[in-house]
């Protein structure tokens, strides 16, 4: 029963749609939200301007060969300088939420106490996107710890868990007048396992029982802030953002492949989704690895803590694994780009190896596979948001490419408003079978730091010319912006 009011076309005028118009577009549920996202580190700048100190991104993308043409997040998007410009290119594209994070070393440098120009900088942020009438959504942590804080040991020491929590009800102290929606964590598996066991990302430490450990503290630290914002504040939406898989055996008959695909479902999945939702650990997953760190960190009551219910779920959502035992072209996650020696994230996953599918591939060199979304999120909603009553959203979602700047001063990247359409229709595909999926983010509303890619691969909406820090609307974000203002998809 999909309505088709008048549409307003860029040029003012209004086009009546034909009733026969229901057959070529795909709406949108009247609530949906659509949205873009980005992180403190990779946009802001200004990394030591108003007090702020150095977090483990500052100390990491200084280390020899950590990042691509070491680059680094001091200057990044200067967005710290160019915030109401920003705003303007978001109310422009006609998103009606945007996720951002705030920064730890901005709020509070060092870990110590807060800094008023620091909480300054997110205050005029949230009445800036107010006043242009897009929904600030708030996550509290995208990867930057403070240095001070590593080099008392980081995630991997249980204290930080508490301090998180301390800086959780700062955050909302300054903003939880005006912000409704609070993430506490984005991707857990990237802030533990592929940077302390890994060693691809932050603080790039490469110890097993670290990442175990800081997998485990980072779920307390969740836990401890959703029950002390909740108790301060009943009326937030709490929720995390995980970077969530499916994971399919390239023979379901061989139980080698079978068992490839259990691990991966663990180390992605499992670790996260079990002990927030049902409030244990599984049993293969303690077999697999709980012997290797996990089991020394988990103390009596931390499940509770960790279990604590929540509102809301954000799935971030690239591609999926095609998974064997066996050698493929490309082994599991030997992305990173780094020159430093690496290891694999997770001790459990060793010898299990990633298969291509043969579907086009981004610049990140990961398949375009936009039907896996719709699988995870059907998955998902059966196996635990339904039970726990919590909205589905998926809070990333994006694609680099090799983007040029036409003769026409423009970004003609149909590839990524392909890849934006065929994602948003894989979400109407599993609204179709029956799962309630509340809103989408673009990653990224522009160009920024891709972490140990530096600046080499470009995700946004909109190009980032970082000589010149010109914006300019790619076609794909013109594309989105008609989505957005049609509400359906052109089929
Ligand atoms: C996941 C992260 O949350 C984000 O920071 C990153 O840039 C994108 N995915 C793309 O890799």
């Amino acid at each position: 029963t999909a309505q088709y009011p008048a549409a307003a076309r860029p040029d003012g005028s209004l086009v009546e749609r034909a009733a026969d118009a229901a057959s070529v577009a795909r709406p949108f549920p009247a609530d949906f939200l659509f949205g873009a996202a980005t992180a403190a580190y990779q946009i802001e700048g200004a990394a030591f301007e108003d007090g702020r100190t150095a977090s483990i991104w500052d100390a990491f993308s200084r280390v020899p060969g950590a990042v691509v043409n070491a680059d680094n997040g001091d200057v990044a998007c200067d967005h710290y300088h160019r915030m109401p410009q920003d705003v303007a290119l978001m109310q422009q594209l006609g998103l009606q939420t945007y996720r951002f994070s705030t920064s730890w070393s901005r709020v509070r440098p060092d870990g110590g106490p807060v800094n008023p120009k620091g909480v300054d900088f997110y205050s005029r942020l949230v009445d800036e996107l107010l006043g242009a009438g897009i929904k600030p959504w708030l996550t509290l942590y995208h990867w930057d710890l403070p240095q001070a804080l590593e080099e008392k040991g980081g995630w991997a020491n249980r204290d930080t868990a508490f301090l998180f929590r301390d800086y959780a009800l700062d955050v909302h102290e300054a903003l939880g007048d005006r912000v409704d929606v609070w993430t506490t964590l984005n991707e857990p598996w990237c802030s533990s396992f592929l940077s302390y066991t890994g060693g691809a990302h932050a603080p790039g430490r490469q110890d097993v029982a670290a990442g175990l450990a800081a997998g485990h503290h980072l779920l307390l630290a969740h836990g401890l802030a959703v029950q002390a914002l909740r108790e301060r504040d009943p009326g937030l939406e709490l929720g995390i953002t995980l970077n969530l898989t499916v994971a399919k055996p390239v023979d379901p008959t061989n139980p080698g492949d079978l068992d490839a695909a259990r691990r991966i479902d663990g180390q992605f999945n499992r670790f996260f989704l079990d002990p927030i939702f049902l409030g244990a650990y599984a049993d293969d997953l303690l077999a697999d690895v709980g012997h290797l760190g996990l089991d020394a960190v988990v103390q009596p009551g931390d499940l509770e803590v960790i279990s604590t219910p929540i509102d809301t779920l954000g799935v971030n959502y690239y591609h999926g694994e095609l998974v064997s035992d066996r050698p493929a072209e490309h082994p599991l996650l030997a992305a990173a780009p780094t020159d430093r020696p690496t290891r694999s994230p997770y001790p459990a996953a060793d010898g299990v190896f990633n298969h291509p599918q043969g579907l086009p591939l981004t610049a990140m060199e990961w398949e375009v596979q936009p039907d896996g979304l719709r699988e995870l999120l059907v998955r998902v909603q059966r196996d635990y948001a339904a039970s726990a009553g919590v909205r589905l959203y998926v809070t990333e979602n994006g694609a680099a490419y090799e983007d040029v700047v036409g003769g026409d001063g423009r970004v003609h990247d149909r590839e990524r408003a392909d890849f934006l359409e065929a994602h948003l229709g894989a979400i109407l595909d599993a609204i179709d079978e029956g799962v309630p999926v509340h809103g989408y983010f673009y990653w990224s509303v522009m160009d920024n730091f891709e972490w140990a890619w530096g600046y080499d691969k470009r995700f946004g909406l909109v190009r980032v010319d970082y000589d010149t820090q010109e914006r300019t609307v790619k076609d794909s974000g013109l594309a989105y912006a008609s989505i957005i203002r049609e509400r359906s998809l052109p089929r």
